[in-house]
């Protein structure tokens, strides 16, 4: 659904103005207790974001992709950690029941995930299954009405205040890789679930993420989404979406430091002018914003082409594997045109170097997303598409 251009407007200003008033100048703050005050977090509820990926019939904004990167965008300008609190039910936790959920289960748990009253995660990643999913480990083995899930998870983004997991587990150990794997959702008050102490991390403070453990959880067997199998092709498609995403997110942190390093630039002075006037200042200044622009295009077009429902998966990967080199860019050129204030805590600066760092790792490494574009671009040659 094309979004109204006024409505799509009014929404991104109104983020604008929250990220401005009440996450930017808490930022240093969320950092240091690791926790995103629960006033700022019933603000985000209020404003929808908990929802925006879910559909309108289930309580959600219903936003078109496109929509919803623009939104992600301005999210991006602040410290990551207000996005992650909503990121999950917006993006990873929430999409398998959207693109692939029984109309019951839809009625079941999207309104709470859309109101942020149930907030859920996405338990894909274990210890040995990294970059290679398909290798996951986690069994779900059929008893009667239910399947019966053990194994161990690792990072998964707001485990500690999850109610539903949607997790993947292999329902057919015989088969190796993706084919043996399948989705479900698993509530957090299903006995056999422990979640591990939140990790200590190099950066985005306020975001968590946590070993789950499943000892003998019995699901019932009406909890997987889409079919037994399939499980591993659900966690790839709601990837292409959360790549998408991520890939706003961390240019919306591009944005700001760009705005943070030219404010900067303009006003520090050295050699009796402001080091703006310096030129080696301004290739920096300059290779950001052309780097940014190209991030915000892509984003923008790929978004579009999901939107009018071409496959994606080689553009979500694309956009993921440059927009988020290029923020990883950025933060390093602030750094630089702060010089040392950009190595000193009270700027700020440091901890957006710290924090963007996560972006060229998490749902798929840099290095992943070039695998991906390879087998893509491989495939449309082998059906002469290229
Ligand atoms: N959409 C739909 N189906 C897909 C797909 C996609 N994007 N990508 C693959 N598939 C299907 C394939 O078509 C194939 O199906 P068939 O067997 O029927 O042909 C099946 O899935 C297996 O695909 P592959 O053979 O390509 O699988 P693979 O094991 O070789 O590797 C991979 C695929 C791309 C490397 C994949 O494992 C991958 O993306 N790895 C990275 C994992 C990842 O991103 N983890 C992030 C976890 S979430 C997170 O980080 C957030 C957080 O909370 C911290």
């Amino acid at each position: 659904m094309a979004f109204d251009a006024e409505i799509r407007q009014a929404l991104i200003d109104q983020v604008r103005r929250f990220v401005n008033e009440k996450c930017i100048p808490i930022e240093g703050q969320v950092a240091e207790t690791d926790e995103v005050p629960q006033n700022v977090v019933d603000e985000m509820k209020q404003l929808g974001l908990f929802g925006l990926a879910v559909p309108e019939e289930y309580g959600g904004l219903g936003l078109d992709m496109e929509t919803e990167c623009l939104v992600a965008l301005e999210l991006g300008r602040t410290s990551p950690a207000f996005r992650s609190v909503a990121g999950t039910n917006i993006g990873i936790g929430s999409q398998a029941l959207v693109l692939f959920g029984t109309e019951e289960q839809k009625q079941k748990w999207l309104p709470g995930i859309a109101s942020g009253d149930y907030i859920a995660s996405f338990a894909l990643t274990e210890p040995e299954a990294g970059s290679d999913a398909g290798s996951l480990r986690t069994k779900a083995i059929r008893d009667g009405d239910h399947y019966v899930i053990n194994g161990s998870k690792r990072y998964i983004t707001n485990a500690n205040k999850a109610q539903l997991f949607t997790t993947m587990a292999r329902t057919d150990p015989d088969t190796p890789g993706g084919k043996g794997v399948s989705a479900f959702i698993v509530d957090r008050d299903t006995p056999g679930i422990t979640v591990g102490k939140p990790e200590q991390k190099m950066g985005q403070q306020g975001a968590h993420a946590c070993d789950v453990i499943f000892e003998d959880v019995r699901v019932p067997a009406e909890n997987m989404i889409g079919s037994e199998g399939e499980g591993f092709k659900v966690a790839m498609s709601v990837l292409d979406k959360g790549r998408l995403h991520i890939s706003a997110v961390a240019t919306g942190a591009s944005e700001r430091l760009i705005k943070e390093m030219v404010n900067y630039a303009m006003e520090r002075e050295q050699f009796g002018k402001p080091i703006a006037q310096h030129q080696l200042i301004q290739a920096m200044m300059a290779d950001s914003q052309a780097e940014t622009y190209a991030a915000r295009s892509m984003i923008l077009d790929a978004a579009r082409r999901r939107d009018a429902g071409e496959n994606v998966t080689m553009l979500a990967s694309s956009t993921k594997l440059f927009a988020c080199e290029a923020t990883g860019r950025v933060a390093d050129r602030a750094v630089q045109v702060f010089g040392g204030a950009g190595y000193i805590t009270d700027y700020g600066i440091e901890r957006f170097y710290r924090d963007v760092r996560l972006f060229r790792l998490y749902e798929g490494t840099s290095q992943i997303q070039q695998i991906v574009i390879a087998r893509e671009l491989m495939k449309a040659a082998k059906a002469d598409q290229l």
